[in-house]
């Protein structure tokens, strides 16, 4: 299996103490924020994700996996400004599934996401294209991780496909084949694409195949190509790449009886060995409606995790990797940076204003309410 997995150079991670260091804010930011809060009430939200630093989601309305926070977005209509403390592309969701009449914020304009990087919408199009000169598109179906950019959320409503995240991946999945389409197009993840298709699908590795944009007609033979159900984007999450399939064993040996609980974008031998699997508010779930004395390894953000830690002292909380695997981005919205946009709110100005094209907007709003539409009746 180690062919297929994507372990890159890794950056040297902090250790966990180093990563805790940062979290301090003056009290007399705390106060501001606050008032400003108060303020602004009526015509403020603010959402936070689950990565999101103490310092950030104790001002938070509301926090969400990235599923959730989609959802918040579409339905909080009475709020002219939508704060979104998270990564660049959850708050160009908000703006895609906002009304008209609203404007989203994100408080620092450089938290991005690498692995929305790895996939350009230019490149999108070129294996689209690619891949028609071998197969008839119209039995393919595009589906993007939300982690990806609104251009490519358009790129997939355009060609009847959706958006998914890492709590509905599956529902997206079984519902493009219950369009009669025959094959998906899943990018950037190719780790939850891979583990959703095979642990929860059942589909077999063989119809399960890496497409690497890099290479030409994505390193597979016309044959390959033919008999693959799900193409994969060579792309995958810089945070979760860090969990290494040694790690469960490891911490079985060190905390006997220990359950390993892991985000699906972990790779696919460190979720084969993994007891649970799922999303940011899939793995908060577990842990609160777990018993006292139960011991988790956890596979997912440092923050997360180190908070769910703090809040069940009546359970074993520990991350999976020895050392802090941080989102580095999501920790760039600071107290600071969000007083700052409150702030300016309060003079009047609008600062850091996430819009998204109205020619993406269309499509992309058609992608997202697909996935929006799958999940309420998969529920
Ligand atoms: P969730 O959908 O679980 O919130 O994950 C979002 C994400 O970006 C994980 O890296």
């Amino acid at each position: 299996m180690s062919e297929l997995l994507e372990l890159n150079i890794l950056p040297s991670p902090k250790t966990v103490e180093e990563s805790l260091v940062a979290e301090t804010t003056s009290e007399d930011v705390v106060r501001r924020i606050h008032t400003l809060k108060e303020e602004l009430r009526d015509k403020v939200v603010i959402l936070g994700h689950h990565y999101q630093r103490d310092d950030i989601v104790q001002f938070a309305d509301r926090t969400g996996d990235s599923f959730e926070l989609a959802r918040y977005a579409s339905e909080l209509y009475d709020r002219e400004f939508i704060i979104f403390c998270g990564v660049h592309f959850m708050a160009e969701t908000a703006d895609v599934l906002s009304g008209d009449n609203q404007k989203v914020i994100l408080p620092d304009l450089k938290a991005g996401c690498s692995m929305s990087d790895m996939a350009r919408a230019e490149q999108v199009y070129d294996v689209w294209d690619e891949i028609g000169e071998q197969l008839d598109t119209a039995k393919l179906c595009p589906i993007t991780y939300m982690n990806s950019s609104a251009a490519i959320k358009a790129f997939c409503g355009e060609h009847g496909g959706a958006v998914s995240t890492s709590s509905n991946n599956k529902a997206l999945f079984e519902w493009a084949f219950s369009q009669g389409f025959e094959k998906i197009l899943f990018f950037p993840d190719q780790h939850l694409g891979r583990n959703t298709a095979f642990y929860q699908m059942g589909i077999p590795l063989e119809q399960i195949r890496l497409y690497d944009q890099t290479k030409p007609l994505g390193g597979l033979t016309p044959e390959e190509l033919r008999s693959a159900k799900i193409l994969l984007w060579r792309g995958h999450c810089s945070v979760h790449q860090h969990f290494q399939s040694s790690h469960p064993n490891i911490m079985r040996a060190l905390y006997p009886g220990i359950q390993v609980l892991v985000h699906p974008e972990c790779n696919f031998d460190v979720v084969r060995q993994a007891d649970k699997v799922g999303s940011t508010a899939y793995i908060i779930k577990t842990v609160e409606q777990a018993p006292p004395g139960s011991m988790w390894a956890i596979g997912t953000e440092h923050h997360m995790v180190n908070r769910l830690r703090k809040e069940h002292p009546e359970q074993f909380i520990t991350t999976l990797a020895p050392y802090a695997c941080e989102c580095s981005t999501m920790f760039r919205i600071s107290p600071e940076s969000l007083l700052d946009i409150l702030e300016n709110l309060k003079r009047g100005v609008v600062k850091n204003q996430i819009s998204v094209e109205a020619s993406e907007k269309k499509w992309a709003r058609v992608a997202l309410e697909r996935m929006l539409e799958v999940t309420r009746k998969a529920q």
